[in-house]
């Protein structure tokens, strides 16, 4: 019998770079016991990095009672870390191969019933279940990074996943304090990477093209549409673009020149001239500082944007 999704108390994480790390520091923050396991040798090193990194953001946001980084433990084997396990969150590189490989060890070495989730940023889970003795367990939970900051998980099944399953999976993250889109069916991409794609095409093609900067085409999205990104979405948003007249006077209004070339949407070359001038764009907008301080000030910014919003768990906006 699989635990009630809101009676789950020990949670393994495996895979344990940015994604994974993110994954153990918001279980952790939510007062689950922990355990991860990540091959490379460095990993536990880097993991603490990261927890300790992203505590004081968490003790921001609010802890939940009993919440504390010494309750991760690093297990020594894949087996050992699943073995006690009543959910299990993989972040493993993008690699299909892998993925399918993985999945199908996690799935054996995990109890009977027990939800497999993928991090996976794109591949259906219908790939990814195809070597595991026990697909109807495994479902796709995509995260944003970090997980311990953005509260939305695209949660979807794959051809071989029970209905059930991805009911657990979606019950479960929102008892740890997500945000859940439960998919009706698989899409490549989900629905936020695909729209966040569109959008990084279209920067890529204008860093090729010379017409413009790294730090305008940030700027861009700051000063601009992200500001309303943060709490309404583009439909809403376009919708009050069309004044009184709303959504319907909008698209009778600006319809017609959907049609004209603004954008290519066709995938730029990412050739080594793209990929240097999008490095140095970024050095160059960074002005100093560091991953680390990057990290840092991305961290408060989302926890302002959320407590001003009224979204911070425990606050009501002011
Ligand atoms: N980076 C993002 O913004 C982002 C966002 C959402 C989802 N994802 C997805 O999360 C997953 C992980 O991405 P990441 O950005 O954390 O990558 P990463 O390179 O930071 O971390 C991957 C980790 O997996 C470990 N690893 C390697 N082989 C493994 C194996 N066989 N079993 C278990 N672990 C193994 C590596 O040692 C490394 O620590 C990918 O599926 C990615 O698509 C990434």
């Amino acid at each position: 019998m699989n635990t009630p999704p809101t009676d789950v108390s020990r949670v393994t994480c495996v895979g344990a770079g940015v994604i994974g790390g993110g994954w153990v520091a918001h279980f952790l923050a939510r007062g689950y016991d922990v355990t991860a396991w990540d091959p490379a040798p460095d990993a536990p090193e880097k993991l603490r990095r990261l927890v300790d990194a992203a505590w004081p953001a968490l003790t921001r946001m609010g802890l939940a009672e009993g919440a504390s980084p010494e309750r991760l433990r690093f297990a020594a084997t894949l087996e050992e870390a699943c073995a006690e396990a009543q959910f299990v969150q993989e972040s493993a590189p993008e690699k299909l191969e892998l993925k399918r490989g993985l999945l199908a060890e996690l799935d054996a070495a995990t109890p009977e019933g027990v939800i497999i989730a993928s991090s996976t940023s794109g591949y259906p889970m219908t790939d990814m279940q195809t070597e595991a003795a026990h697909p109807e367990r495994l479902l796709v939970g995509h995260p944003f990074n970090p997980p311990y900051l953005i509260p939305l998980v695209e949660v979807v099944g794959g051809e071989r996943t029970d209905r059930s399953a991805v009911e657990w999976a979606s019950r479960f993250y929102e008892a740890a304090g997500k945000s859940v889109i439960t998919m009706e069916r698989e899409l490549p991409g989900f629905i936020a990477n695909r729209l966040q794609e569109a959008l990084w095409r279209e920067a890529l093609h204008m860093v090729a093209n010379g017409e413009a900067t790294v730090q305008e085409i940030d700027d861009s999205i700051t000063e601009g549409p992200g500001l309303r990104w943060a709490f309404m979405g583009p439909c809403l948003t376009f919708a009050l673009a069309g004044g009184e007249g709303g959504m319907g006077h909008m698209l009778d209004h600006f319809g017609p020149s959907l049609k004209s070339p603004w954008t290519r949407l066709e995938a730029p070359e990412l050739d080594a001239a793209l990929r240097d001038a999008m490095v140095a764009g970024c050095e160059e907008a960074a002005a100093g500082r560091s991953i680390a301080d990057l990290v840092a000030e991305r961290d408060r910014g989302v926890i302002d944007v959320l407590r001003a919003t009224g979204r911070l768990p425990g606050e009501a906006s002011a």
